[in-house]
C-alpha cells in the first residue's frame, strides 16, 4: 500500500525549517498514517525504505533523534564484531553503521557534495552482517522487518533531555537560528522532524516482549553502562570476560567518546564550520553534555511543567518505559 504523503504548510512548522539551513531541505511534509514529519526529499524514497530488502542476520538500532543512538551503535557494532576497536577506529561510525533514511534528507546540492556516504544504496551494498541505524518510525520502516525478523534494538530517551539535545542538534548540524523556546513549542506540537515523538517510542515499546526486539533507555544505560553491555551482549548472544566487557565501558565513557574521531562527527562539523553552515562557537560539540535531567536544567519552569503534562497524558494507561529506571 502506497504510504501517504502531505506537504506540511502549518505556521509553526515553516517557521521551524525556515530557521534551518545549510545540509538540510526546507520544505517539510507528513508521511505515513502517523503522520511523522520529514524534509521534503524524502518523499522520493518512502515507498523505496518501505520495500527495502531486510535480511535475516542484519541488526537495526532504531531511535528518535538524540536518544544516545551514536552511543548505542559504538557498544552494539563493537560486541558484533567481537570488539575489534581498532576496525572501529580506523572507520567513521557512519560508514560502519549507516543510517538508511538521512541521506534521503539532504538537498540535492549536500548529496552531490558527499556530505553523507549513507543512503539507501550504501545500506543496501554493505555486506553481512550489517548494522544499520534509523530515525525513522515503525509505520515508514521496511515491511520486511516482520517477515525477517533481524534483531532490532530500539532505544528511548526521556522527551526533555531529547528536546534540548535536539535544540543543540539542530544549531551545530542545520545552522537552526530560532529559540530554544521555540524549539521547544515545536516539539511539543510534533513539529520537529521525525515527530511524533510519542507514536514513536510508545508503538516500539507495545513491542518489546517479542524476541528479537530488545527496548532499554538512555537513563537505564546512564544508570549502569557494564550492566546493560552484558543485556545488550546477551541478546546479540556474544559473551566476554568481565575484563573485556569493562575496557568496552571505558571505551564508551562519554569523556573517551567526545575525543574519538571515529564517533564524534568531528570532520563533517569541520567541513560544516569551514562552509559557514554552522556556528563557529568552540564549545558546539556533537558529544555534547550526555546528562539525565539536562533537559530540565535547560528548560524554562513553565515549560518543564508543559513537557511532564505532556508526558502524563500520553503515559496514562501505559506502563512508561521508564518504569525501570527514573
Ligand atoms: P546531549 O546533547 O544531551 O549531551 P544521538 O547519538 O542519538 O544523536 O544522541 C546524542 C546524545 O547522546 C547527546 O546528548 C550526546 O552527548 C549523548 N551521548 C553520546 N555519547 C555518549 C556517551 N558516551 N555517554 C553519554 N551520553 C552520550
Amino acid at each position: 500500500m502506497d504510504i501517504k504523503v502531505v506537504p506540511e504548510v502549518s505556521p509553526l512548522v515553516t517557521e521551524i525549517v525556515q530557521h534551518m539551513s545549510g545540509i538540510i531541505n526546507r520544505g517539510a511534509c507528513r508521511f505515513g498514517p502517523k503522520g511523522c514529519l520529514l524534509p521534503t526529499p524524502y518523499t522520493d524514497y518512502v515507498q523505496r525504505l518501505k520495500n527495502f530488502e531486510v535480511r535475516e542476520d542484519d541488526v537495526w538500532i532504531v531511535a528518535f533523534p538524540k536518544s544516545g543512538t551514536t552511543w548505542s551503535q559504538e557498544m552494539i557494532w563493537l560486541l558484533i564484531h567481537d570488539l575489534d576497536y581498532k576496525g572501529a577506529k580506523a572507520q567513521e561510525i557512519i560508514y560502519r553503521s549507516p543510517s538508511v533514511e538521512f541521506g534521503c534528507m539532504m538537498t540535492a546540492e549536500a548529496r552531490e557534495q558527499s556530505y553523507t556516504p549513507y543512503n539507501v544504496e550504501y545500506a543496501t551494498n554493505l555486506p553481512s552482517p550489517r548494522f544499520l541505524k534509523s530515525h525513522l518510525p515503525l509505520q515508514l520502516l521496511p515491511d520486511q522487518l516482520w517477515t525477517k525478523k533481524p534483531k532490532i534494538i530500539y532505544m528511548a530517551r526521556e522527551p526533555k533531555d531529547v528536546a534540548v539535545s535536539y535544540y543543540h542538534h539542530c544549531r551545530l548540524m542545520f545552522n537552526y537560528t530560532g529559540t530554544d523556546e521555540l524549539f521547544y513549542e515545536a516539539f511539543l506540537q510534533n513539529s520537529v522532524f521525525c515527530s511524533p515523538y510519542w507514536d514513536h517510542v510508545l508503538d516500539f515499546w507495545k513491542l518489546r516482549d517479542q524476541p528479537n526486539i530488545l527496548f532499554y533507555t538512555y537513563e537505564e544505560m546512564k544508570e549502569n553502562l557494564p550492566a546493560m553491555i552484558l543485556r545488550v551482549a546477551k541478546f546479540l548472544e556474544k559473551s566476554f570476560t568481565d575484563e573485556q566487557l569493562a575496557q568496552l565501558a571505558d571505551h564508551l565513557d562519554i569523556k573517551n567518546m567526545r575525543v574519538n574521531p571515529s564517533v564524534n562527527r568531528e570532520g563533517i562539523i569541520k567541513k560544516l564550520k569551514d562552509e559557514g553552515k554552522a556556528p563557529k562557537e568552540d564549545d558546539l560539540l556533537f558529544i555534547r553534555k550526555g546528562e539525565v535531567g539536562g533537559g530540565r536544567k535547560a528548560m524554562s519552569p513553565e515549560m518543564v511543567d508543559k513537557f511532564d503534562s505532556w508526558k502524563k497524558q500520553h503515559l496514562s494507561g501505559t506502563e512508561s518505559p521508564w518504569s525501570r529506571s527514573t
